[in-house]
């Protein structure tokens, strides 16, 4: 693998010195920023503004069991039960024993969660969860109220230094510690620091359909395997059961929140008949995998590229008030949620494995850190429990700034790449080779995975890295597309090495058998109840 990608020398670069560099500015490293010691001068870095965030994105809500503790242990239980038996449960179990203490602060910070009429926080449930306890802002707006406010809270605080054009190519590793990162930020800088926190989202992009907004390319994971860190879990993605059907895939599908089911909203088939009543006990609430892939199983069933969600048993004004973003982009698409059932498909959402990391946030170099989607803690096992994310970010994020504030790790001044000769010009068409990536991601290392096909992309992937890695970095694109090859590569062995399914894992070997994942076709307006 290339270690540095930048081509020549950094003579040129300037140079700044930090205590901590954090990249990425969604929840996880918002909150990780805002829970450091504020003695400590700390750059957060990111390719673009909180806005483009995933945590931006969030509906559902947060997990938090905040009054009667003794209902932790069914939380706890839940979570477990939708990791498919591979979660840590030491970090678990630390997840939701501190997890309302890290909520209670959101709360002290002003974060706009709903309340109900006598003044408590609204709560509700979604896939996986045997009780009603997800807290949330503006109805389906969590990450945005969340986000908006640890911004709002980080912008007056004197020692964060807050860059949002700054694109991370490579963190700096000298005599086997961490040392700093080298970005992108209108030409290359350095940014010398003991303690790099990666907090840079999903993978999302990887795949032709997903949730993940166009930052998601992996590049925090990408850094760290060629700076030495060990990933964990890769092989676990996440699909959500219910995306609105896009007309547009090469852009993000619009997520129809678990919630929605949560409040009483049923799958149908084509035909309109309901199909996860005999699938699972909680049927529309069974975990994420299994739901994900009853629809596959419909939808190929009934010759069909989608299956329909059916909300109609709520009214108009209920549902405008508690789902505001949901019931505004489907009328944005012609669709009335209280009166026709909202077309939806199954699509990547969310990453389990990445930076393998410990209860304290750190990797295994030293100084590297990472928190939320781009870590791998061990909470999520072979399926994440929704709403169970941003808890984590929270959680994880205060112990990593608690463990770099205890770490007495200084600044290595002399913290500079050594100059390499440049590559040659490289001849690579980046648009064609990103979308034959994200399209044999989505087919071959997706919802059902066979073992040629996946060996066929593994190959082919590693062709396309090895193109990317031997020319030179002229933009951007082609770090980033550099990135996606990276994590993909890791995806695809790790996929390759398991050869049992579990969770979100589902192999069929057997070509026979499997489950094909339909193409996308135009879906007809919002359905009409029988
Ligand atoms: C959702 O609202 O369905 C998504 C929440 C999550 O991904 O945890």
């Amino acid at each position: 693998m290339r270690r540095y990608l930048y081509d020549g020398s950094l003579e040129d670069a300037p140079v700044e010195r930090f205590d901590v560099v954090l990249v990425g500015q969604g929840i996880a490293g918002l909150y990780t920023a805002l829970r450091l010691d504020p003695s400590l001068k700390c750059a957060l870095l990111a390719k673009s503004d909180p806005q483009t965030s995933s945590s931006w994105l969030a509906q559902g809500g947060i997990a938090a069991v905040m009054i009667a503790e003794d209902a932790r242990a069914s939380h706890i239980e839940d979570t477990l039960v939708a990791g498919a038996g591979l979660c840590d449960e030491k970090a678990v179990r630390m997840l939701i024993a501190e997890g309302p203490r890290d909520v209670q602060t959101l709360i002290d910070w002003d974060v706009p969660f709903d309340l109900d009429d006598t003044g408590n926080v609204r709560l509700t449930r979604e896939g996986g969860h045997s009780a009603n306890r997800i807290l949330h802002c503006g109805g389906d707006a969590t990450g945005r109220g969340v986000t908006q406010r640890l911004a709002e809270i980080a912008g007056g605080r004197p020692n964060l230094w807050i860059r949002d054009q700054a694109f991370l190519i490579d963190v700096i590793v000298e005599d086997g510690e961490t040392a700093g990162v080298l970005a992108w930020d209108n030409g290359y800088r350095i940014f010398q620091a003991p303690h790099v926190v990666l907090c840079t989202g999903g993978i999302g992009q990887n795949y032709e359909y997903t949730t993940n907004p166009a930052s998601s390319t992996g590049d925090g994971i990408a850094a760290a395997l060629r700076a030495g860190a060990v990933v964990q879990d890769m092989e676990f993605v996440q699909f959500h059961p219910t995306a609105l059907m896009s007309r547009d895939p090469s852009r993000r599908f619009f997520l129809i929140s678990e919630a929605l089911r949560g409040e009483g909203a049923v799958l149908r088939n084509v035909q309109g008949e309901r199909f996860m009543q005999g699938s699972h006990p909680l049927a529309e609430l069974a975990p994420r995998d299994i739901v994900t892939r009853e629809i596959m199983r419909e939808m190929e069933r009934t010759g069909s590229t989608f299956a329909y969600l059916d909300s109609t048993h709520r009214s108009s004004e209920y549902l405008r008030d508690r789902f505001p973003t949901i019931h505004e982009e489907c009328l944005r698409q012609g669709i009335d949620i209280a009166r026709q059932w909202i077309p939806v498909r199954p699509v990547q959402h969310y990453m389990m494995g990445g930076i393998r990391t410990g209860l304290d946030a750190m990797s295994n170099v030293p100084g590297l850190y990472s928190v939320g989607e781009t870590a791998c803690t061990g909470v999520h096992g072979a399926n994440r429990l929704a709403s169970n994310s941003l808890l984590e970010c929270l959680v994880f994020g205060r112990h990593c700034a608690q463990s770099i504030g205890s770490s007495g790790r200084r600044v290595r001044t002399g913290a500079v790449p050594a100059p390499r000769p440049p590559l040659p010009a490289g001849k690579a068409d980046l648009p064609e080779l990103r979308w034959l990536l994200r399209h044999r991601m989505m087919r071959n290392a997706g919802i059902v995975r066979r073992t040629q096909d996946m060996r066929d992309t593994l190959a082919f992937v590693r062709d396309m890295k090895n193109t990317l890695e031997t020319a030179a970095v002229a933009t951007l694109d082609h770090v980033e597309l550099l990135d996606m090859a990276t994590v993909s590569e890791a995806v695809l062995a790790a996929a390759l090495d398991r050869t049992a399914s579990v969770g979100a894992h589902f192999r069929e070997s057997d070509p026979e058998e499997a489950a094909e994942v339909a193409d996308l076709s135009i879906p007809p307006q919002g359905g009409t109840p029988s």
